[in-house]
Parts: structure tokens; sequence; C-alpha cells
């Protein structure tokens, strides 16, 4: 394989979080691996509901974190929620300076959206449900201004190289169809910013090119993995037959939207005290529970907004018109999909896994901010206070910056690219056997099919990172013999009177795994 050296460091991923720490480090220079032309793909541009941050002068950043430690269900780390919460004001007034249009006031004050499970509306917005487009938009444009960052379009990371025990650098390949043979990139630090493992699942929100790959990566290479059980299900994907499925926000809910079944029931207030703003994971099993039933669960905005959907929410409005809807005069068909992993590698307060010279921030991380159920719109807020704190870490690490000539990738051959029919089982086995509800006969299952999927193509690590990351969530859902927050075990209803993260390695999961295909019931 070739070898490419270079000062830079570098950053796989184009999200939030990358292009945030890309920012942060400058004028340190930085290579960004980008798959797609930058700004596409990644799910922070998708992300309708915006950032929390407790902005109105009568909230306060306690509150928002006593609010996510009480979604997180007995997981989510104190001091990680204090110290998220309280940077969260800071980091939306840079936002705004970096060119973000959040929705304002008359007087100034930011326009701010209720979530559910949140005691207080503190989300920041853009044009209804344009906040994560516009926040990337501006990222986006400030990235392209900035001389010391790099940018890879068209180019996929395919894992880790360890020497000594530590991140020598980052195998890439071309993206398209074709894929090609790796290449080794050198680099002092690499921080990887990916996203997460939605895609996985054969149902899902999130952008095709989001399939656990930055995660399995890190696992290959022997980073731990912390709460790799706990995906997030969100529970109004809009039931349209399309591939991923579009978000129909949860501020809908927040605006006073209510969930209906075909018989013209509201199922929520029989099951929580705050109905539709119930805690994510409980509407989700609702949702997944109508569904079952037959009973076709849909989102009636009709009273609540009328015609002002159209106009206030026009990534929901444009879901619907592209499926026939008109949700001005129609409910909308809604059902849970996967939409965020809380898990992912773990990381210390300042982003660094357990690998020296590896950071990772954003969904592919594991901070113990989200616990076993995330909190609406602590995502991209998580993204932006750990891309600086990985920024100032790697600055930390390596002293001061040298200048670093631009990467040139040689001209590469042809090389394996994720067969489609497989990716397409895999997803099938997650959403059968590792979905809403779980128990030890489905996950076992799954993770015996997990092992057939990664023996069909051994040699394409795009898909042995796939497979990675599935085996993780899988192996670490088998092992959690309880239920907490999304993560549902109908074997094991009870929630344990202590909460604790999991943490986990490859080789660990692949044992158990291994131990399950070689048993005969
Ligand atoms: C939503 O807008 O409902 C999703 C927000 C989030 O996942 O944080």
């Amino acid at each position: 394989m070739e070898d490419i050296p270079t000062a830079r460091v570098v950053i796989v991923g184009a999200g939030l979080g990358a292009l945030y720490a890309a920012l942060k480090l400058a004028p340190r220079p930085v290579l960004m691996i980008s798959p797609e032309v930058l700004g596409q793909g990644a799910s922070s541009a998708w992300a309708q509901g915006g950032v929390a941050a407790a902005m109105d002068p009568a909230d306060t950043a306690e509150a928002h974190a006593r609010d996510t430690l009480l979604a997180g269900a007995g997981t989510v780390d104190p001091a990680v929620a204090r110290l998220v919460t309280e940077e969260a004001r800071a980091h939306i007034l840079d936002l705004t300076r970096l060119g973000t249009p959040f929705d304002r006031r008359p007087d100034g004050g930011y326009v701010l959206s209720r979530e559910a499970a949140h005691s207080f509306a503190r989300v920041v917005r853009v044009r209804g449900d344009q906040a994560g487009a516009e926040i990337m938009r501006a990222l986006v444009a400030q990235v392209r201004e900035t001389a010391s960052v790099q940018v890879l379009e068209g180019v996929l990371a395919t894992g880790l190289r360890v020497e000594s025990g530590r991140v020598a650098g980052v195998e890439v390949a071309l993206s398209g169809p074709q894929g090609s043979a790796p290449v080794l990139i050198r680099a002092p630090a690499v921080l990887l910013a990916g996203g997460g493992s939605g895609g996985l699942y054969a149902l899902t929100t999130n952008p095709p090119r989001i399939r656990g790959q930055v995660i399995g990566m890190a696992a290959r290479a022997g980073a731990v993995i912390a709460d790799a059980e706990f995906v997030q299900f969100h529970p109004t994907a809009i039931d349209c037959g399309e591939d991923p499925a579009p978000l129909a926000t949860e501020a809908l809910r927040g605006e006073g939207a209510q969930l209906v079944n075909r018989l013209g029931e509201r199922f929520m207030p029989a099951l929580h005290p705050d109905a539709e703003l119930a805690p994510r994971d409980v509407v989700a099993r609702a949702i997944y529970a109508q569904s079952q039933a037959g009973l076709r669960p849909a989102l009636d905005t009709r009273q609540a907004l009328g015609a002002r959907i159209l106009t206030e929410f026009p990534a929901v409005a444009g879901a619907c018109a592209r499926a026939g809807i008109d949700p001005a005069r129609a409910q909308i068909p809604v059902a849970a999909a996967a939409h965020y992993h809380m898990g992912g590698v773990a990381v210390d307060s300042d982003g660094r896994a357990s690998l020296p010279g590896l950071w990772v921030c954003g969904e592919a991380s594991s901070t113990g901010l989200h616990g076993a159920n995330r909190l609406a719109s602590n995502g991209l807020l998580e993204a932006l206070v750990y891309a600086r704190r990985c920024a100032l870490s790697i600055e930390a690490a390596l002293g001061p910056a040298a200048d670093a000539a631009p990467v040139l990738l040689p001209d590469l051959p042809p090389g394996p690219v994720p067969d489609p029919a497989l990716v397409a089982r895999l997803r099938r086995a997650m959403t059968e056997g590792a979905g809403v509800l779980r128990d030890a006969q489905g996950l076992t299952r799954c993770l015996r099919e997990i092992a057939a999927i990664e023996a069909a193509q051994p040699d394409c690590p795009a898909l042995l990172n796939m497979t990675a990351t599935a085996t993780l969530i899988a192996a670490a859902a088998l092992m959690r013999r309880e239920s907490r927050g999304a993560h549902c075990r109908t074997d094991f209803p009870q929630t344990a009177p202590q909460g604790r993260r999991s943490r986990l390695r490859l080789s660990e999961a692949l044992a158990l795994r291994d131990s399950l295909t070689t048993e005969t019931t």
C-alpha cells in the first residue's frame, strides 16, 4: 500500500463536527476526507430540530443538564451534561457570528422551539426545520475560505493504521462506484467525525452514507466502543416508502401536532403524562406498537398548524409533497426509524479515544452525554462542544504548527466496494433483530446473519467497517440483560437499579458472536 506522509491533521468526515473542528484548528493545516462534495451526505445537514441551548434569560444550563440526565435513563455522565450545557450558549453565539441565520424575534432574541422531554422551549432553529442545512451552509462557506483546510472530496476512509499502539494514519480509497485500492495517509493526529450508524437499519432517517463505517473503523483498530446498544429510533419518520425515510421533526409536536391511529384515536395521553412530548423512546415504542398492530399511526398537524406547515416547515412539506400528501388537509403516516446512535467510540472530555493519536467527535463518539436516550437537539450541540475540545486537545498535543503542502493522491486502480445485496441483507437483519424491541433469540439470529454477510465479502474494508459496528450493537444489546431508555428487551423488561455504561472492544463482541455461530441451537 502506498504511503503518503503529511504534517496535516487528518479529519475523517464532513459534517458539523468535522467542519467546526477544521475551523477551530485553523491556521494549523488540516486535511478533510469527505466521501461526497463537502456538506452533502452528512446527517448534520438533515437535522431539522436545531441546537438545544439555554438562551432564554428565564432558562438555565442547570435545567438543560437536568433534562438531559432524566431523558438519558440513568446512564448520562453528570459532569459531561454540565460541561456541554454550560458551553451551549457560547456556541450558538459563535454559529451566529459565522453566518447562521437563526430565527429571531422582533426584540432580537432567538426564536426557541419546544421538543420532547425539554422542560423549557430551548431549541434554536432556522426557518422551522432548516437548522442543520443552514448551519452546514454557513460552515461550508467558512471552510471554503480557510486556506489552512484542504478538502479531499470523493474519498472514503476505510481503515486506521496502528503502529506501536498508536494511530499512525488513515487508509483511504476513492468513494465512487468503482472504489479503488487504498493508500495510507500518515498523519500526526487523526480526528474521526464521520457520523453514526442509522443506515445500518432498513428503516432510517440517516443519509445513505451513514452506516457505522467510522465507528467500525475505530473498532477494527482496537478502540474501546461505549454504549453500542443504545440506538435511538425517531417516532415520526414519514412512512411513505422512501429510503431513507424523511423526518417529520419533533418540533411539530412541540407546536401541538397530535399522534393518532387509523381509528382516529389519540394513543399517547394514555401512555405518558407528557403525551406526544414524552421522551423519544416512549413515543417510538408506542408508534412501533401501533404499526405492528396494523393501526397505521399518523401525525396530525392540521389543527395545530394548518397551512402554516407549508411555509414554516419546508423540509417536512417538501417530503409530504413528494409522497402526494397535503399535510394541511391530511394526516402524515409515520413509523419509528433508526435515527441516532448514542453509542460510539469511547472518548474522554477532550474527545480522546482509547488509542493514542485518535480523537473522535459528533455521533461517531460516545461522550456520556446521551445515556440510553438522547434528549432532542442535543446531538448538534454535542458535536460543536466536542469538535472545539478536540481541536484544543490536538493543538496541545502537537505543539507549534508547521506549514504543510497539499496532499495529492496518486492514480489508483479499482478496488472492492460493498455488495449492495449484502448491505441490504445487513440492514434487514438489524431492523429485524436489533430494532425497537429486542430479545435474545432475535439478537442471536442477527449476530449469526452478520457473520454470514461478513464471510461473503471478507476482502472489502468498507463492508467490514459496517459489520463491525453491527456486531458491536447486537452483541452489546445481547449482553445488556435489562431494558433502559431506547434499549428495550422484551425478555428482560425490568430496569436494573443501578445504571451503567457499557464498554466493549470488537474482539470481545466477535468472541461472543463466534460462540453463537458455533452453537447448534
Ligand atoms: C427532530 O427534529 O425531531 C430531530 C431532532 C433531533 O434528533 O435532535
